[in-house]
């Protein structure tokens, strides 16, 4: 019987819109760009895109700030050139998936014009509006709330002063963004990425948030007022309701300040399928890199899922962090990106590989003046913003890495003449082709999509395990460090998978990564 289920043991391929290919020159990525890419996709072997926000956006958080959940941004294209995409997607055996951004709008979204305009708008309850502010703080810097003018109060934003805080527990707030939710899955999109889901309700009296130490103001406060109010759970088992309404639909949520305990509590057969636990990036200051604190990792969320019974997802990169190859490759070496790539289509859970990630793309270095981020604008320097990882995919080594015929919004990566997708597929030892045999492997070995993990004791600098299911079981071997290091020989025949080096041993080459599987 075939149980195969794409959104649990498929890939997710996470496509950042603005930069993945411009079809039309005017230096952003667009829907009809990434239509002539879906082949190339499909051949990579990954099994959903997961599109950073196409709506309409003022921009001001590129793309998160939407003014209109039920359309396209005409620099995108239009809901015509979506339909095709999903249908062209669709036909490759792509399924797709959408961002939902519902903890606030644009404040460019009509709703909120209407709020803002008068104090008895029958609006103005859409959002929240106090005569004096509390203590609560903006993620992005500052205050979370702004005084407006017009009608003498303030209303409420957890991210920019230009993302108004929609009010959830207002019933027709509710329905209208249910709504969005429908007229997506009528358009055969087949789920969807909630943006800081676990923010939608404050506590209604929105008392003060208690202190605590940190080092923004934001981190200096113990988030118990503004996040996770229970509230939260009803709605989502009606979203739920509203998802398994129609065929195979799939919600995965983005938790806001996520733990795993916190991530588990919202999954489940009558709430989200998944949410993002981001066990290995969840400190966004420093990233621990070494196979003590990793198993660790692992073996914590291992627990907390599986009592929970819940599928965990992994995540190594995407549009918010610094890519796992600027954070552990040194120069343009690729050792470690291929050891965080195994890690990522090897582990327990459903991989978010973010574009680019399948060469290996680096972080682009961004100078004060061209920050773009308003998190980067903020903090610089201590915090330089997510430029960084946002910039154009690296096609080929022509113009603009292939990426437009017009200059980029953000700039290409100078490495691009070396690292692009055409010279790694031409390359048989290239990052590109590993990546390629690991989501290979994974998709002929269900051990490897739905199997046990099982850590095994390795040698201090290594990191090995097993996925196993009754009748196959897969070892996954990782020397982190520059030196061969022995390797404890396993009961039984070992049949070799896949190894970053040529010769396979009972040793372990400096950064081997080692697959094999056990002969019955
Ligand atoms: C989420 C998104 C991030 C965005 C923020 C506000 O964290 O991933 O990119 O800036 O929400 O919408």
């Amino acid at each position: 019987m075939n149980t195969y289920l794409w959104w649990r043991d498929g890939v997710i391929y996470q496509i950042y819109p603005r930069s993945f290919a411009d079809s039309n020159g005017d230096g952003l990525g667009d829907l009809p760009g990434i239509i002539p890419r879906l082949d190339y996709l499909a051949d990579l072997g990954i099994d959903a895109l997961w599109l950073s926000p196409i709506y309409p956006s003022p921009d001001r958080d590129f793309g998160y700030d939407v003014s209109d959940y039920c359309n396209v941004d005409p620099r995108y294209g239009t809901l015509a050139d979506f339909d095709r995409l999903v249908a062209e997607a669709h036909d490759r055996g792509l399924h797709l998936i959408l961002d939902m951004v519902m903890n606030h709008t644009s404040d460019q979204h009509a709703w909120f014009q209407e709020s803002r305009s008068a104090r008895d708008n029958p609006k103005r309850d859409w959002y929240i509006w106090r005569n004096q502010p509390n203590n609560w703080q903006a993620s992005f810097g500052g205050k979370a709330w702004e005084f407006d003018q017009p009608t003498g109060q303030y209303y409420l934003h957890l991210f920019t002063k230009e993302q108004p805080d929609v009010n959830w527990r207002n019933p027709a707030v509710r329905q209208a963004q249910l709504e969005a939710f429908r007229f997506w899955m009528d358009r055969s999109v087949d789920g969807f990425r909630l943006d800081v889901f676990n923010a939608y309700f404050k506590h209604p009296d929105l008392p003060d948030n208690p202190p605590k130490f940190g080092l923004r103001a934001f981190d200096r406060q113990k988030h118990i007022y503004d996040i996770d109010q229970p509230e939260m759970l009803p709605l989502l088992n009606e979203l739920r309701a509203l998802l398994d309404s129609y065929p195979e639909r799939y919600s995965v949520g983005e938790t806001y300040q996520a733990s795993p305990q916190k991530t588990v509590a919202y999954c489940g057969p009558d709430k989200l399928h998944a949410a993002f636990s981001f066990d290995f990036t969840s400190n966004e200051l420093s990233f621990p890199w070494n196979p003590g604190w990793i198993k660790e990792q692992i073996a914590r969320r291992e627990q907390i899922f599986n009592k929970a019974g819940v599928w965990p997802t992994t995540v190594m990169s995407n549009h918010d962090l610094p890519r796992a190859a600027s954070r552990y490759a040194k120069g343009e070496q690729d050792a470690q990106a291929r050891i965080a790539l195994a890690l990522l289509l090897t582990l327990r859970g459903t991989p978010f590989m973010y574009y680019g990630e399948e060469i290996g793309m680096r972080d682009i270095a961004v100078r004060r003046s061209e920050i773009l981020d308003p998190p980067g604008r903020k903090y610089w320097p201590i915090y330089k913003g997510r430029d960084g990882c946002r910039s154009p995919m690296q096609w080929d080594n022509g113009k603009n890495a292939g990426f437009s015929s017009a200059k980029p919004w953000l700039p290409v990566h100078p490495d691009y003449l070396q690292r692009n997708v055409a010279a790694q597929a031409a390359d048989p030892d290239s990052l590109f082709h590993f990546t390629k045999k690991l989501l290979s492997l994974r998709k002929t070995f269900p051990a490897l999509q739905g199997g046990d993990y099982n850590p095994l004791e390795s040698p201090p600098g290594t990191l090995a395990y097993l996925r196993s299911m009754p009748e196959q079981s897969i070892l996954v071997a990782i020397n982190f460090k520059s030196r061969t290091t022995e390797f404890v020989a396993l009961q039984g025949k070992w049949q070799l998978l896949l190894s970053s080096h040529e010769e396979s041993t009972g040793t372990l080459a400096p950064y081997e990564v080692r697959l094999a599987i056990k002969e019955s």
